[in-house]
C-alpha cells in the first residue's frame, strides 16, 4: 500500500534479493523511499515464497513506481560495504536508514558437534556484516550531521537459548548486544539503532523446516497466534521502525513472534 512515510528517505537494505530483504525493501519504496538493493545476487534464493521469483528485487520496486538501484555487496568483507554506502550516496546523495538484514543460518547439530566453518560462516555473515554495515552507516550519519537509522535484523534466536542451533544463536545474541551498544553510543547524534528479533517466518532460510509437517505442527501449536510469521509482518515493523512514529523507540529488540516468547507451551 503506498504511503508517505519514508517519503524522502534513502535507505539500504543489504540481503534484499530475497526474504525479509526483499519484501522490507519493496515496502521502503511503497512508503516513498529511495532504496539501494544489495546482496550477493540479484534474483531471490530458490526454495522461497517471494511472489515474481523470476524478478529482480530492483525491477518489482521499479514496476510499483519506485525508485531503486543494485550495489552487488557481501556482508562479510568490509570494503564492499564500505563501497555499498559510498555509491548509496554518490547515486542517492545522502543515507537516512540502514538496514542490516543479509544473515545466513547453521543448524541440525549439538554443540558439540557443530565445526568451526559452522560457527564462523555464522559470524562471518551475521556479526561481521551487522558490525561492518553499522560501522559505515554511522561515518555517513556523522558526515551528515542530521542523525539516522539503523535497524539490525536479529531473530529470537538473539534473545533465548534454542536447541541444535547454538552457532546460529550465539551470532544473533551477537547482533542484539551490538544494537544495545549503538544505541547507547550513538543516541546522542540523532542516530536511532533498533532491532527486529521474528520467531521462524515463511523464507528460504525456513523452507526445511516448514516442510517437515511435524515440525511444522509442534512449531503452529507454540504460537498464541497460532501461524508462522511472513515477511509482510518484518517489513510493516520495519517501515515503522525506520519512519517517525517510532522517534522515541531506541535500543530496542523487537519480538515479532506470535506471543511465542511470552509461554513455553500454548493452548492448543
Ligand atoms: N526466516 C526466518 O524465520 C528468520 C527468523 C529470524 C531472523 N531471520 C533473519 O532474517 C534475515 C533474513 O533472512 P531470510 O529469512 O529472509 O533469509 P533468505 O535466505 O530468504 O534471504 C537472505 C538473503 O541474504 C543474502 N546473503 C547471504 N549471505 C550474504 C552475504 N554474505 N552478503 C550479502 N547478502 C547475503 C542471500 O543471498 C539472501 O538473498 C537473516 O539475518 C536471518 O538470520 C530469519
Amino acid at each position: 500500500m503506498p504511503s508517505d512515510r519514508l517519503e524522502g528517505r534513502v535507505a539500504v537494505v543489504t540481503g534484499a534479493a530475497s526474504g525479509f530483504g526483499r519484501e522490507i525493501a519493496v515496502a521502503f519504496a511503497d512508503a516513498g523511499a529511495t532504496v539501494m538493493v544489495s546482496d550477493i545476487r540479484e534474483t531471490p534464493n530458490e526454495g522461497g515464497f517471494e511472489d515474481a521469483p523470476g524478478m529482480t528485487t530492483v525491477d518489482l520496486i521499479r514496476e510499483h513506481g519506485g525508485t531503486a538501484d543494485f550495489v552487488e555487496c557481501d556482508v562479510t568483507d568490509a570494503a564492499q560495504v564500505k563501497n555499498l554506502i559510498d555509491e548509496t550516496v554518490r547515486r542517492f546523495g545522502r543515507l537516512d536508514v540502514m538496514m542490516n538484514n543479509a544473515g545466513i543460518y547453521r543448524g541440525g547439530k549439538l554443540t558439540h558437534e557443530f565445526t568451526e566453518d559452522d560457527l564462523m560462516a555464522c559470524f562471518d555473515v551475521n556479526v561481521k556484516g551487522t558490525f561492518f554495515g553499522a560501522q559505515e552507516a554511522v561515518k555517513q550519519f556523522l558526515a551528515q550531521g542530521d542523525g539516522g537509522v539503523i535497524i539490525n535484523l536479529v531473530s529470537t534466536a538473539g534473545l533465548q537459548g534454542h536447541p541444535n542451533q547454538s552457532v546460529y544463536n550465539v551470532s544473533k545474541g551477537a547482533q542484539a548486544n551490538l544494537t544495545r551498544c549503538l544505541a547507547i553510543e550513538y543516541g546522542r547524534d540523532g542516530i536511532r539503532v533498533n532491532g527486529i528479533c521474528p520467531t521462524y517466518a515463511k523464507t528460504s532460510l525456513t523452507r526445511a523446516f516448514y516442510d517437515d509437517k511435524d515440525f511444522d505442527t509442534m512449531f503452529v501449536d507454540s504460537i498464541p497466534l497460532k501461524r508462522w510469521g511472513e515477511s509482510k509482518d518484518v517489513a510493516d515493523l520495519a517501515v515503522f521502525l525506520a519512519s517517525d512514529e517510532s522517534s522515541y523507540i531506541h535500543g530496542a529488540l523487537v519480538p515479532l513472534d506470535g506471543g511465542e516468547t511470552l509461554c513455553r507451551y500454548s493452548v492448543t
